[in-house]
C-alpha cells in the first residue's frame, strides 16, 4: 500500500475522525444536496425604512410563506436563570433566514441586519441558509450607500465562517430594473441544496434582455460540454441530461471510452477531439449540424476541459507552460471565435450562455501553479470582457470558479495537501464534482439573471478573495 493511501485510510476511518475530533477538528456535516429546500421555517427580516422591495414578491412566487424574522433588541430580550440577557428566541429549527437588506444606505441601519442574524444563527438547521439581499454597491450614488451595501459583503463572508453543521451565507446583489421573478430564480439555487458548497458568496445580478425574460424552455436544448469524460466535465453532462437537455459531450480521444458510456448515460452524442487542434470550433459546429440537423445551433457552451503541469516556477519550462495556457484559455478563444459567427451553422445561438471553469488558484495564486493560475485568471477576464461584447445578442457569459472538489485532478494531490484543502473551507470538506455541475446548469440557465460573474464554488475556501 502507498504511504498516501494509508495515510488517507487513517484519516477517512472511524478511529482517525475521532482522534482529529479530539485534537479540536470538527467533523464535516453531510450536505443538503439536489432542489429540497431547507426543512425548518423560513425567517424574512426586512431593513427599514422600505418600500417596493422585490423579496416579498420573489419568496411568494416561490411558494414560501416566510414568518417574521426575530430581532434582538433590548426590550426583546429575556434574563436567564443566572441573571444573563438572552437574545429572542426562535421555537423550533428555522431553515433559513431572507434578509432584505435593499433599503440600507445608512450607516446606522446595519444594526438591524446584525439584530435580524443573531436569533437566526442560533436557530439554524444543519445546512440551513443565511441569505441577505441588497443592491449592488457599484450601482450606489453616494458613498455612504456604496460602503454600506459592500458593509453587507463583509457582514455575509464573516457569518459564512462562523455557521456550523453545513450552514452557508450569501448575499445577492440586486440591479437597477431587477424583477422579482428574476430574483426569484435566484433564491431558488441559493435556498434549495443545489447551492451546497458556494458559501460566502455575492451574486451579482444583472437584468435579463428583453425577450428572455420569460424564456423557461430547458427541454431539448443543445449543449456542448468539453472535458466530459470524467470528474466535473461528466456531472455537468449528467446535470444537463437530467434536465432534458441534448447533450454534446466533448473529450480526447484517448478518453473515448469513457466519454462513449457518459453520451449513452445522459442520450447525448459523443466528440472525440483535443480541444487544442486548430478546427476544433469547426468540428463542434460540424457535428451540431450533423447530429441535430442543418438548422441547429448551440443553446449553452460549457468550458470545462483543463489541465495541471504543477511546477515552481524555477522549474517551469516552455513545455509546461503552453500545455496548460493552450488547453485552458487559448483553445476556449479560438472556438469561441467559430461558434460564435452569427453565420455559422452549428454556432450558438444568440440569447444563448457561455460558461467558463476558472478556480480560486485564478484568485490567489497558488505556488507550483504560475501557469495553472494564469490560466484561470486569463478566463476569468475572458468572462467579463466577453460578456459585455454580446450584450446585443443576448448572449450570456459567465464563469465559475471551484475550489478544492474531489476528482481524479485532485487526487493527484499529496494527502495531506489534501487534508489541508478539505479543513480550509468553511465546510471542512471538498465539494463535489455535481456543485460545480449545479451552478455551472444555473448559470447556463436562460432565466438566470447573470452575465459577466464568476461564481466560486468553494464553500468558502481561505485561499482568494
Ligand atoms: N477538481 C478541482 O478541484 C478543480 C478546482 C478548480 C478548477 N477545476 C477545473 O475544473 C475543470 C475540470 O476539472 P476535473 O477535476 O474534473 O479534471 P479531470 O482531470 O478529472 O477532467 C478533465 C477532463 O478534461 C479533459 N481534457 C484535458 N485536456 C483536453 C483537451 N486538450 N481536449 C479535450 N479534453 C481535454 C481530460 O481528458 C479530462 O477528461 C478543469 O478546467 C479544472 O481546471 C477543478
Amino acid at each position: 500500500m502507498k504511504l498516501d493511501d494509508l495515510i488517507s485510510g487513517v484519516l477517512d476511518s472511524r478511529v482517525g475522525r475521532s482522534v482529529a475530533a479530539k485534537a479540536g477538528f470538527p467533523e464535516a456535516t453531510v450536505l443538503r444536496r439536489g432542489e429540497a429546500f431547507p426543512t425548518g421555517a423560513i425567517a424574512l427580516g426586512t431593513v427599514e425604512p422600505a418600500s417596493g422591495s422585490l423579496v416579498p414578491d420573489a419568496l411568494a412566487a416561490l411558494g414560501v410563506t416566510a414568518q417574521p424574522a426575530l430581532v434582538d433588541t433590548p426590550d426583546a430580550r429575556s434574563t436567564d436563570a443566572e441573571g444573563r440577557q438572552r437574545p429572542p428566541a426562535y421555537p423550533g429549527r428555522l431553515g433559513a433566514i431572507v434578509v432584505d437588506a435593499t433599503a440600507a444606505s445608512r450607516i446606522g441601519q446595519l444594526e438591524q441586519v446584525r439584530a435580524m442574524l443573531r436569533p437566526a444563527v442560533k436557530a439554524l438547521e444543519p445546512s440551513g441558509r443565511v441569505l441577505i439581499v441588497a443592491a449592488d454597491p457599484a450601482t450606489a450614488s453616494e458613498v455612504e450607500t456604496a460602503a454600506v451595501r459592500q458593509a453587507l459583503d463583509g457582514i455575509m463572508r464573516s457569518v459564512g465562517k462562523e455557521l456550523r453543521y453545513g450552514a452557508t451565507c450569501n448575499l445577492i446583489q440586486i440591479a437597477d430594473g431587477s424583477t422579482a421573478s428574476e430574483l426569484a430564480q435566484v433564491l431558488r439555487f441559493a435556498l434549495s441544496g443545489r447551492s451546497a458548497y458556494v458559501d460566502g458568496q455575492p451574486f451579482v445580478l444583472s437584468p435579463l434582455p428583453p425577450g428572455l425574460d420569460q424564456l423557461d424552455q430547458r427541454e431539448g436544448r443543445i449543449v456542448v460540454v468539453t472535458g466530459a469524460a470524467r470528474g466535473i466535465g461528466a456531472a455537468i453532462a449528467r446535470r444537463f441530461g437530467a434536465e432534458g437537455a441534448r447533450v454534446v459531450v466533448v473529450d480526447v480521444p484517448v478518453a473515448g471510452q469513457p466519454l462513449a458510456g457518459v453520451a449513452n448515460e445522459v442520450h447525448g452524442t459523443a466528440l472525440q477531439l483535443d480541444i487544442t487542434v486548430p478546427d476544433a470550433g469547426d468540428r463542434i459546429a460540424r457535428h451540431v449540424t450533423e447530429r441535430y440537423g442543418t438548422d441547429a445551433h448551440i443553446d449553452a457552451v460549457v468550458h470545462c476541459a483543463g489541465i495541471l503541469r504543477d511546477k515552481l516556477l524555477a522549474n517551469l519550462d516552455e513545455q509546461r507552460w503552453a500545455a496548460v495556457l493552450e488547453v485552458n484559455l487559448a483553445a476556449q478563444f479560438r472556438i469561441n471565435d467559430v461558434l460564435l459567427d452569427p453565420d455559422r451553422p452549428g454556432g450558438l445561438a444568440d440569447g444563448g450562455r457561455i460558461v467558463a471553469i476558472a478556480s480560486t488558484s485564478g484568485w490567489a495564486g497558488n505556488r507550483g501553479q504560475t501557469n495553472y493560475a494564469a490560466s484561470k485568471a486569463g478566463v476569468m477576464g475572458m468572462v467579463r470582457a466577453l460578456s459585455a461584447q454580446l450584450v446585443d445578442r443576448r448572449i450570456a457569459v459567465n464563469g465559475v470558479a471551484p475550489g478544492f472538489i474531489e476528482t481524479d485532478m485532485t487526487a493527484s494531490i499529496p494527502v495531506i495537501d489534501r487534508e489541508i484543502f478539505r479543513r480550509s473551507s468553511s465546510l471542512l470538506q471538498g465539494g463535489r464534482p455535481v456543485d460545480v455541475a449545479e451552478a455551472i446548469v444555473f448559470l447556463a440557465d436562460p432565466a438566470t439573471p447573470m452575465n459577466g460573474q464568476v461564481l466560486r464554488v468553494c464553500g468558502q475556501l481561505v485561499v482568494g478573495r
